[in-house]
């Protein structure tokens, strides 16, 4: 009989645990039960020092669309999350999360961060992996949240990133890219935008589109330098809301217009001609519906015009406005900022350049 009892309390906690593998709870024990065994190779290291990082990545902010390239066209640009991996082993919880800049206050700081769950996740799925000490993760963001700026792709990219490195156990400079390239198409079924996770990973501009069977296809076009000033107002448009605004079908006009500028816009920036580019912004696909959902914007994207930029659009799924500028870039981020403020909206913007790195992975 007490055979019978103990083999009923035993399938019924292993029941509980497969039902609930991903709960906080399930986790701290399948992770305490299962730390001695994975130990990563760059902890066993003589030089393995627990108050340094064991890994640091930085991934830049991108602006998708570019007008009339919706969901295929993005941009990375010179403003960084910052994200550190520290292994250490006394912490009691198996991951904490400290942030700092951007939004840092709102952020989760345990397994319901964005980081940590994606970085569980793939451990878990891709790997059948526990982490192997607990972890904790350093947040330093410049990336506004909620902009238009591809914030959430840097942290799915960072939870990818550390989850691959930890796998693998042995990082070097030269795997580098191959971990760059083996969590792409992950990076893009989860964030959802190709058009921002592509360039934040690879850098520059990218197009990105589908196969008719599905898979992803990704093409950089190096293009000339250019100086961008993204004006940023305080005001919440959440992606899904600024897709749901969206007619689920277009005139054919519509599609014609937008792929001739599409090809436009590309050719503008791969050649740096700006007359182009002036003309080649112009969208009928997703502008004409999210700008005037946002209050001041029809007039901040005037402004910015009026004031030399060369061209000007929304970046991303907005609130953030985008505008290529030649000269008097501080003028311009002012104008666009005295529309915003005007509409009673808090506003920053910041002028800067494309980046062609892509996300930056440091060693230790
Ligand atoms: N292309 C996407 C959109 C980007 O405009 O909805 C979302 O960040």
């Amino acid at each position: 009989m007490p055979f019978f009892c103990s083999a009923f309390y035993f399938f019924h906690l292993m029941r509980i645990i497969i039902q609930r593998k991903n709960s906080f709870f399930v986790r701290q024990l399948l992770f305490l039960l299962s730390r001695k065994n994975t130990t990563p190779t760059f902890m066993n290291d003589k030089s393995f020092n627990k108050t340094k990082p064991v890994l640091t990545i930085r991934v830049p902010a991108t602006s998708a669309n570019l007008g009339a390239g919706f969901d295929c066209i993005g941009i990375a640009l010179n403003l960084w999350n910052t994200f550190e991996l520290y292994v250490v082993p006394e912490q009691k919880e198996y991951i904490s999360i400290d942030s700092y800049g951007e939004a840092a206050d709102g952020l989760p700081k345990d397994h319901t961060n964005t980081i940590a769950r994606v970085l569980f996740e793939e451990l878990d799925e891709t790997f059948g992996q526990k982490a192997p000490a607990p972890l904790k993760i350093v947040c330093h963001n410049n990336i506004p949240c909620g902009s238009g700026l591809g914030s959430s792709s840097t942290a799915v990219i960072a939870g990818l990133v550390f989850a691959h490195a930890l796998a693998r156990r042995a990082l070097t400079a030269t795997n580098v890219d191959s971990l760059k390239r083996a969590v792409l198409s992950r990076a893009v079924e989860i964030e959802g935008h190709g058009d921002n996770v592509v360039p934040a990973l690879f850098g520059g501009l990218v197009v990105v589109t589908r196969s008719t069977s599905g898979r992803l296809l990704t093409h950089r076009i190096p293009i000339r330098q250019q100086r961008i000033v993204v004006c940023v107002p305080d005001f919440v448009f959440p992606t899904l809301k600024a897709r749901a605004i969206l007619p689920p079908a277009l005139p054919r006009s519509d599609a014609i217009h937008n792929i001739g500028h599409a090809v436009m816009t590309i050719e503008a920036l791969r050649t740096g001609d700006l007359k182009l580019l002036s003309k080649a912004l112009d969208d009928k696909m997703h502008e004409p519906y999210r700008f005037p959902a946002i209050p001041g914007a029809i007039e901040a994207r005037q402004a910015a015009l009026d004031n030399g930029a060369v061209a000007s659009c929304l970046s991303g799924a907005g609130p953030g406005i985008l505008s290529f500028v030649e000269n008097n870039h501080e003028q311009v981020g002012e104008a666009m900022k005295a529309s915003f403020t005007e509409a009673g909206l808090n506003t920053r913007y910041w002028i800067l350049n494309v980046n062609d790195t892509g996300t930056e992975i440091i060693l230790g």
